[in-house]
């Protein structure tokens, strides 16, 4: 708001993996990752209200396939559990920021070849990228094009919706 004066798109894009089994996350842990992924969601998202409803903005948050699937111990129970509730919390601004005319969507990248991944095995990678329909890693170019998509004119009635990049991996 400083350098521009105006707020037209706003992305959520950070986060952090847990680890499982769900017997050995304490509090801590726990709390860390929820924060990261989905308080902070909320609280950017409401940080930015005011200014969005000036431009009718739009708003793009990140899950994942845990979000939907339910994960495994490789990301833990709290992604998980912050994953699912990002894809809720954008339905639930969406319809109540419908009337600023304020677009609420999420964004499902599979796996994406980041720094997230560094904490995976070669072994860990290669089950992955062979389980992928597509046959590779999503990149970040890709995701990066479908929140473009979203930000754009031409996802203008598009809102409380979640969009797929996965090469295929959300089917499986
Ligand atoms: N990569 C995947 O396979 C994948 C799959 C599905 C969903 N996603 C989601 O996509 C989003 C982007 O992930 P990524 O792959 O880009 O992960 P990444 O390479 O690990 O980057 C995570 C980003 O989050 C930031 N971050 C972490 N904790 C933070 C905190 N407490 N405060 C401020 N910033 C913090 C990091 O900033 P610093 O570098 O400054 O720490 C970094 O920029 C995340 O929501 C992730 O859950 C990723």
């Amino acid at each position: 708001m400083e350098k521009f004066g105006r707020l037209d798109y706003l992305v959520h894009a950070m986060g952090v993996t847990g680890t499982g089994p769900a017997s050995h996350v304490s509090i801590e842990q726990w709390n860390h990752v929820i924060n990261t992924n989905l308080t902070s969601a909320f609280l950017l998202a409401q940080a930015g209200y005011a200014p969005l409803q000036s431009t009718k903005g739009r708003v793009v948050f990140m899950s994942s396939p845990n979000g939907i699937n339910g994960g495994t111990e490789l990301s833990g129970p709290a992604y998980a559990a912050a994953k699912a509730g990002i894809l809720n919390l954008a339905r639930y601004l969406a319809k109540e920021w419908a009337v600023d005319r304020i677009n609420v969507n999420t964004i499902i990248p599979g796996t994406v070849d980041t720094p997230m991944l560094n904490r995976l095995t070669e072994t860990q990678l290669a089950e992955i990228r062979n389980s992928i329909p597509l046959g590779r890693l999503t990149t970040p170019k890709e995701v990066a094009a479908g929140v473009a998509f979203l930000c754009s004119s031409h996802a203008s009635h598009i809102t409380g919706s979640s969009l797929n990049i996965s090469g295929g991996r959300l089917m499986i």
